[in-house]
Formats: C-alpha cells, sequence, structure tokens
C-alpha cells in the first residue's frame, strides 16, 4: 500500500537499517524497482524530481506507481517528491496522492529556509503527509542549480534542533560530504590504494553522529548517495561511452551511514548508470536490433539487479516491510 515515511523510519531507526529512497523516470525504472522491493520484502521510496515530473508527465509518474501497487499488492511503498523548489510544487504534489514531499531550502539563509519549510509542513501535516527539510549544501548538480565543490558548506550541527523544532519537519538532509552526479570527486580530491584505484575522502561522519547527538531517534536523510557503480561506468565506456573519473561513495560508507541516524538514502545516478550500461552493451552485442523492448529488457534488468544489491547488501532493508 501507499504510506507515509513515518513508520518505515521509526523501523529503520530502531534496526540500524535505511530505506533506499530510489528516483523514477519511466516505466521501466518503477517495474525493476517494485519487482526487487517485492522479490525481497523490503520497503521503498519512489521519488520524482521536478524534472522527472516534466519529463513523464505527473499523472503518468502517478498511475506508474498505482500500477506497480496494483501488480504487487503487499509491496510498501511511499511516493516522494524530491527536491521541492517551493511551495507550490509541494502542494500540488500533496494534492495529486503523494505521501511525502521534500522542500529544498537549503539554498537559503537559515530563517527563510525556516519560513519556507515551515509552511509546507502546516499544509503537508494537515493533510496526512510527511516532510523532509535540508540544512546545509551539497555540492554537485541539484537540477539546474549547480553548486560548486568550493561554495558546499556541511550542515551545521549547532543549527539541527532549532530547525527541526521551529518548522515541524518529518525527517531532515543533511550535508557530510555527498555531492549529485556521477563525479562526486576530483580525482585531485582522492588518494591511489596499492591498486591504483582512486579512493574519495571519507564522509564527515563526525557530523553526522553530533546531529544524532542532539536529535535522538530523528530520522536522518543521505542525498547524493549513488556509488556510481564502477561495474557499469567499465561497461558503459567499454561500448561507446566517456564517463572519465566518474566517482562516488564507496558502499562501506552507505552501510555505516545506514547503521546510524540515516533512515533514507537516495539513489538516482546508479539507476541512470544501470540503464546505460544495459542499453549500450545490448546495442554493441546486437547491432542489428531496434525494438526498444530487446534494449529495454537489459536495461530494467540492470536495475532490478542494482536495487536488489542495495537492498540486500548496503541498506539492510530485505524482510523488513
Ligand atoms: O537530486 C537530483 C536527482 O538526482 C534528480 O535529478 O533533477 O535531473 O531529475 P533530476
Ligand atoms: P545521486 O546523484 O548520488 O544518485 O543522488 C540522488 C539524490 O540525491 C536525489 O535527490
Ligand atoms: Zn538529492
Ligand atoms: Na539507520
Amino acid at each position: 500500500s501507499l504510506v507515509t515515511t513515518t513508520e518505515m523510519f521509526k523501523k529503520a531507526y530502531e534496526g540500524h537499517y535505511a530505506i533506499g529512497a530510489f528516483n523514477i523516470n519511466n516505466m521501466e525504472i518503477v517495474q525493476a524497482l517494485a519487482d526487487a522491493a517485492s522479490d525481497l520484502s523490503s520497503p521503498m521510496i519512489l521519488q520524482a524530481s521536478a524534472g522527472a515530473r516534466k519529463y513523464a508527465k505527473p499523472s503518468y509518474l502517478k498511475h506508474l506507481v498505482a500500477a506497480a501497487l496494483e501488480d504487487h499488492s503487499e509491496l510498501t511503498v511511499a511516493l516522494h517528491l524530491d527536491h521541492g523548489a517551493d511551495f507550490e510544487t509541494c502542494k500540488d504534489c500533496i494534492d495529486s496522492g503523494f505521501t511525502s514531499v521534500m522542500i529544498d531550502g537549503s539554498k537559503y539563509a537559515f530563517e527563510e529556509n525556516i519560513a519556507l519549510t515551515k509552511k509546507v509542513v502546516e499544509y503537508a501535516h494537515a493533510h496526512g503527509v510527511v516532510v523532509e527539510g535540508e540544512l546545509g549544501q551539497l555540492a554537485g548538480i541539484e537540477d539546474e542549480v549547480k553548486v560548486a565543490a568550493h561554495e558546499a558548506s556541511y550542515t551545521r550541527p549547532e543549527e539541527v534542533e532549532e530547525f527541526v523544532t521551529r518548522t515541524g519537519v518529518d525527517s531532515l538532509a543533511i550535508a557530510i560530504g555527498t555531492s549529485h552526479g556521477a563525479y562526486k570527486f576530483t580525482p585531485a580530491q582522492c588518494t591511489r590504494n596499492e591498486q591504483g584505484v582512486l579512493v574519495p575522502p571519507t564522509l564527515r561522519f563526525d557530523i553526522l553522529e553530533e546531529v544524532a547527538k542532539r536529535l535522538p531517534g530523528f530520522p536522518i536523510v543521505l542525498h547524493g548517495a549513488s556509488s556510481v557503480v564502477p561495474e557499469y561506468v567499465k561497461i558503459i565506456n567499454a561500448n561507446g561511452g566517456n564517463l572519465a573519473d566518474a566517482i562516488g561513495i564507496p558502499e562501506d560508507q552507505l552501510r555505516k551511514a545506514a547503521s546510524m541516524a540515516v533512515c533514507k538514502i537516495n539513489i538516482d545516478s546508479d539507476i541512470r548508470l544501470a540503464m546505460t550500461a544495459g542499453i549500450r552493451q545490448h546495442m554493441a552485442q546486437h547491432p542489428d536490433h531496434f525494438d526498444p523492448r530487446q534494449y529495454l529488457t537489459d536495461a530494467r534488468q540492470n536495475v532490478y539487479n542494482l536495487a536488489s544489491h542495495k537492498i540486500k547488501d548496503v541498506l539492510g532493508s530485505d524482510h523488513k516491510a
């Protein structure tokens, strides 16, 4: 059934795991995610960005999720707005059946962020919908807004209690060193291990711990948490792609975050890479194919494998529905 994230997060916090929040854009992605969650009895969050709503149209997204629930009546799913930029977008999603929205006021000054977030919370709670807020800024690409690495600022733990109390948000996204997209770190920011593989800097778990200490039991959200699966990057590059120096968050760090106060881990780039690897490999192996069902079957299978791996081996949300 379609639910809010309240129960999911409570169980995840107490059970030291996290719920995957996967970005959806089309039918194949929704099918693959729903099948993986169903096969592993995992709760999940399906989230749509403004860009996804523009691409697929809000009505298609809504009905794709409804179809997934019709196909898998036992599924426990929250439908979430990713990076809501303003009150109107959040209201639109709340009015059309979303069970959760993010109001991303992280680019505003503290007081403005509070005022905007509080306004969304009041409307959302009056309609039985939960709200995610954000404090601190991630580096990388959020929609069309490019945040340069040096402009990114970590969440200040001394601000979180006031923000949560005054806004009434149900969960809080924080910045501890993750970033959006497939290029989370430059090679210059990384070190090399004995095999010559780039090792990115460690996330600021000290900030996460300090936030958790100040907000006991409160669910924390990690954006920009794709691991930029090296196998998929390799397949893409071996089949005509050119993703030089794509690098993500190592999965052991995501496992650690999931065992702590982090209850929601956002994954979009890994889905994009899985789809693209499936399509590129299929096209290279079958130059005579031109039926989209042929290459999209491989793309969909990759997303299923990816989501299954994340649920079982990274998030720990399998058999928790
Ligand atoms: O945080 C950004 C998500 O990956 C969504 O990306 O705005 O390109 O759909 P998008
Ligand atoms: P990635 O780009 O790391 O997948 O992050 C996705 C995200 O945070 C969506 O809000
Ligand atoms: Zn995000
Ligand atoms: Na957790």
